[in-house]
């Protein structure tokens, strides 16, 4: 990995050095990158684009200017772009050292997906210790992050899940109830489970098969925390409809939530922390080798993953 401190189209000169990364993973972002991409809903930044939005290297090169006490050797964890090559040049701000004891590999399978679940149950909507919240795609990446951290923090999840396998992953990652969002009404579950009142909030990365449900499930003055489009992208929302609970809806994306140096390290140590404390699992779905990217992906869109894919060059 080649450190710079600037986006800048790097010139080939200012590059002497490369080495390969040991560990080069496509998570969550694939998601975006493959699904998104292909169906148009997000557009690639510019051609020709390399995919990928992080991973975990060491570090060969560096540019100039503040390098965040990061130095040639350290092992390191990125969120980028162009992170499907050997090679990768990555802003410091965005670089952070791997703790002793935790492997590249694990840091690979935690970034993205793991920071990104800390942001939402930190920022979307705070969650506190005894809150009841329901988790969509509990079994996916973000999702078994969810589970885990909101039962480090002492909350409860209601998680749903397409198939008894996935279900039963989620509950052994901390959901405490699973339901099967293909047959059952979550709503009524929901109710059951807590009640009459509903949950405090809704995690939903899934988008436009789960949102009316997720509305439906939130408690008089929650929060429906609509953070991807795995199924497609909601509908537009009328806003009459958040009057029947005062409810509140937030569309967070984590990039908006790491956007200063102290906001990006602070959240991937802590992220760091919770492993480490609390045993958390960074489960890898599979690991792929980079010439057969094409694989994780039909794997990825046909829903047959779980947790995260690592790719190795
Ligand atoms: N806002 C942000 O900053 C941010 C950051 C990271 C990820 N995300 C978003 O969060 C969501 C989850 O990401 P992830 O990395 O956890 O993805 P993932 O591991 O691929 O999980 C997505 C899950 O969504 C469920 N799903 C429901 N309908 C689907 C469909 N039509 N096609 C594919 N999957 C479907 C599947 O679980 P079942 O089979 O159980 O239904 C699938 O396992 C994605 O929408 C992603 O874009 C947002």
């Amino acid at each position: 990995m080649c450190l710079a401190t600037t986006l800048a189209i790097p010139k080939f000169k200012a590059l002497p050095v490369l080495c390969p990364k040991t560990v080069l993973q496509t998570p969550s972002s694939n998601l975006t990158l493959r699904s998104y991409f292909r169906t148009g809903l997000y557009k690639p930044p510019s051609f020709p684009h390399v995919l990928g939005r992080e991973a975990s290297g060491t570090i060969v090169s560096t540019g100039s200017g503040n390098l965040h006490s990061l130095k040639i050797g350290d092992r390191v964890i990125y969120i980028g772009t162009g992170a499907y090559a050997e090679y990768t040049i990555a802003t410091s701000l965005h670089t952070s050292v791997i703790p002793p004891g935790i492997s590249q590999e694990v840091a690979a399978a935690s970034l993205l997906q793991g920071v990104t679940a800390l942001t939402l149950i930190r920022e979307s909507h705070p969650v506190k210790k005894g809150d009841w919240v329901l988790v969509h795609a509990a079994a996916g990446g973000v999702g078994l992050w969810l589970c885990q951290l909101l039962k480090a923090v002492g909350a409860h999840a209601i998680g749903t899940a397409s198939t008894p396998e996935k279900r039963e992953l989620a509950r052994s990652h901390g959901a405490e109830v699973l339901i099967d969002y293909t047959k059952d009404s979550v709503p009524e579950k929901v109710k059951e489970v807590t009640n009459g009142a509903g949950v405090i909030a809704v995690f939903d990365g899934v988008g436009k098969s789960t949102f009316d449900d997720s509305l439906e499930s939130i408690a008089r003055k929650g929060t429906l925390v609509s953070f991807g489009n795995a199924s497609g992208a909601p509908d537009p929302l009328v806003l009459a409809r958040l009057a029947a609970k005062n409810a509140k809806v937030q569309r967070p994306t984590l990039f908006n939530y790491i956007v200063t140096r102290q906001e990006y390290d602070g959240y991937v140590q802590e992220l760091f922390k919770y492993i480490q404390d609390n045993n958390l699992d960074p489960r890898v779905h599979d690991t792929y080798p980079l010439a057969e990217v094409a694989r994780a992906h039909q794997d990825l869109e046909g829903r047959k993953t779980t947790g995260k894919l690592i790719l190795k060059p």
